[in-house]
């Protein structure tokens, strides 16, 4: 995330472009929050005989590529999913490639992303994280939190059904103390208490590496996100397949359970 140091913000409240929207994409009708399921990770390793853990290395450039991207596009928020609740489920060696390597990259990216004025939050089960990321972590987001640019999202220790539960008891809880009539429990109070609080709902999810699932992503906020899969593994995101989601996403009629417009 290397840009020249500015004086002024690069990043603007409603993003405008940064750069020109490529001419193929019509800049009015961008997704204005993407989601991605940032997954091929091992088998982009497995397919050059590297240990799967090269992969996720390799992951965090195609990250920084997407990020920087959507940024200069005028995207206003990307959520990525970096480690989902099931994935402790993998081999122990593996868990902790993956939290050093968050570790890192975000002590290394943090001065880049603060200059750019990206405003970075971590969503998830965080108290589950190693000690010295969650401390990492609680200061980029206090570091970023007045930032100007798109909001990114990082998606660890995140389950989405995990998120339900707790929001479920923050009501109940709310109840409890006598402070809530359950009648006024609506979804606008049930989405006030999801770790998105604050962030419009995804436009557009994408899934690389061909799996027709979302694993536990997401849960409420993807109820009327159109849905891009690709065949590329994460590692191999690029700029060629962002613009092919986002030409998939503008190809879209969104009928949010309405009836299409009668064709002039
Ligand atoms: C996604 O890639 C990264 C994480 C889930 C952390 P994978 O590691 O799931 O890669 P594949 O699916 O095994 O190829
Ligand atoms: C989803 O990928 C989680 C992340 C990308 C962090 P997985 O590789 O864990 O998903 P499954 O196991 O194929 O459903
Ligand atoms: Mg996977």
């Amino acid at each position: 995330m290397s840009r020249s140091p500015a004086t002024t913000p690069l990043i603007q409240a409603h993003p405008q472009p940064l750069r020109a929207v490529p001419s193929e994409l019509d800049p009015t009708r961008l997704p204005a929050h993407v989601a991605v399921i940032m997954d091929g990770n091992g088998r982009w390793a497995r397919q050059r005989n590297l240990p799967r853990v090269m992969g996720h290395r390799e992951g965090v450039e195609a990250l920084k590529r997407t990020l920087r991207l959507c940024s200069d596009w005028g995207i206003g928020a990307l959520t990525a999913y970096a480690f989902s609740t099931e994935n402790w489920n993998r081999p122990g060696e593996e868990v902790s490639f993956l939290m050093t390597l968050f570790e890192r990259v975000l002590a290394r990216e943090l001065e880049a992303l603060d200059r750019e004025q990206v405003r970075i939050r971590f969503l998830g089960d965080l108290e589950q994280l190693p000690p010295g990321l969650q401390e990492l972590i609680a200061s980029a987001t206090r570091r970023t939190a007045e930032n100007s640019g798109i909001h990114f999202n990082v998606c660890t220790n995140y389950g989405g059904r995990r998120e339900l539960v707790q929001a479920a008891r923050r009501l109940a809880d709310q109840v409890a103390r006598g402070e809530l009539d359950p009648a006024n429990i609506d979804e606008q109070a049930f989405a006030a208490e999801l770790q998105t609080a604050d962030e419009v709902d995804p436009d557009l999810l994408i899934r690389t590496s061909g799996e027709y699932r979302i694993s536990n992503f997401l849960l409420w906020q993807l109820a009327y996100a159109e849905i891009h899969i690709t065949d590329v593994l994460w590692p191999d995101f690029n700029e060629d397949a962002l613009l092919r989601a986002l030409n998939d996403y503008q190809s879209r009629q969104r009928r949010f359970g309405g009836v299409a417009p009668l064709s002039a």
